[in-house]
């Protein structure tokens, strides 16, 4: 990594959020200057101790606001996502099409203004602007104004990603402790993902900025092993030293229990959110290896050995 000879002032939109975290300390450990765009800077830089971190305020959704933040960057990593995901609420803008579509597209614009040489969007596997599912659709539109013109553009698309601060694999392994008996999967856990370490990703998102071929790349990003949902929980388990029989809660039935949830106020569940925690993510890596043929990936049974799943970071 030779920040000297490339862009030097990276901001990470989102910077303090799960991926934007694990990219802040990627890049900032290699030597660039990192800022992370916040909605509330203050406080951020204390979160990165023995990093040169600094902090601006912007929010996405509000273009006013992006001037100031950008001035003087070189590259932007746009990893923001709306508080609560996936379950949107829109009278508060929060939804999809606001914060990530809309969102990005700001972004976009104003570092086109500003200069900003390159932007690096984190999508997702299965972006796709006919999909009828709208998570897919935003990140299908974020990605046409990504590359629709300046800045310069990386396109990132990961599967499932884990890791010690994830909101997700570690709810599962909360799961696995506190509840005795079984582990209740949501539908059938025959979904097909590849989960990818957060550590292989931030160092994909690093690397990219040395790399010239991922300057108008499009590459999807998994973990070496594509596992069924029930396969994932199965090697959670081994990890944690656990065995428990899997009981599969029909999707019926959750259908039913996600559309009282969304009754409720303050709303915690949907049955979007239920088909998006369900669906499948399988990244194909040939695109990944045309931009980044050396990029080591970790098998999850190795990574899961490196923390403590469902124990705070
Ligand atoms: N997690 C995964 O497994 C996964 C997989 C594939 C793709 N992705 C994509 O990766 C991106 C990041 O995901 P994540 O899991 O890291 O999200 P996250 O932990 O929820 O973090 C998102 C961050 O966005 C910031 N934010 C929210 N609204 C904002 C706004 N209006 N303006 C500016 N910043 C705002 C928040 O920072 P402040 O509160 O400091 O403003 C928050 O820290 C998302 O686009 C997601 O779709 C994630």
């Amino acid at each position: 990594m030779n920040p000297a000879s490339s862009p030097q002032t990276v901001l990470v939109a989102g910077g303090t959020g799960f991926l934007g975290a694990a990219i802040v300390r990627e890049l900032a450990g290699h030597g660039y200057r990192v800022i992370v765009l916040s909605r509330r800077p203050r406080g951020v830089a204390a979160r990165f101790p023995g990093l040169e971190v600094a902090a601006r305020g912007g929010d996405v959704t509000d273009p006013s606001t992006l001037p100031a933040a950008l001035e003087d960057v070189d590259v932007v990593v746009q990893t923001v996502q709306f508080p609560g995901f996936p379950v949107e609420d829109p009278s508060r803008g929060r939804t999809f099409r606001d914060v990530d579509a809309r969102g990005t597209a700001n972004i976009v614009a104003a570092g086109g203004e500003a200069g900003v040489r390159r932007i690096v969007y984190l999508s997702g596997v299965g972006a796709d602007p006919d999909s009828d599912r709208p998570w897919f659709r935003a990140k299908a539109m974020a990605e046409a104004a990504v590359s629709g013109g300046e800045p310069a553009f990386t396109i990132v698309r990961p599967s499932w990603v884990y890791g010690p601060r994830d909101q997700s694999l570690n709810v599962f392994a909360r799961i696995l402790r506190l509840l005795p008996g079984v582990f209740p999967q949501l539908g059938p856990g025959d979904q097909r993902i590849n989960p990818v370490w957060i550590g292989d990703l931030a160092a994909a998102v690093a690397r990219t900025l040395e790399t010239p071929a991922a300057i108008g790349a499009r590459f999807e990003l998994g973990g070496p092993i594509t596992y069924t949902m029930d396969g994932i929980i199965q090697t959670l388990m081994d990890a944690m030293g656990q065995r428990k029989p899997i009981v599969h809660v029909p999707m019926g039935l959750l259908r039913v229990g996600a559309a009282v949830a969304e009754l409720v106020p303050g709303q915690l569940f949907s049955r979007d959110a239920l088909e998006f925690a369900t669906g499948g993510a399988v990244a194909e890596l040939a695109s990944l290896r045309r931009v980044l043929p050396d990029l080591p990936l970790t098998p999850m049974p190795e990574a899961l050995g490196r923390y403590s799943p469902g124990r705070s970071a």
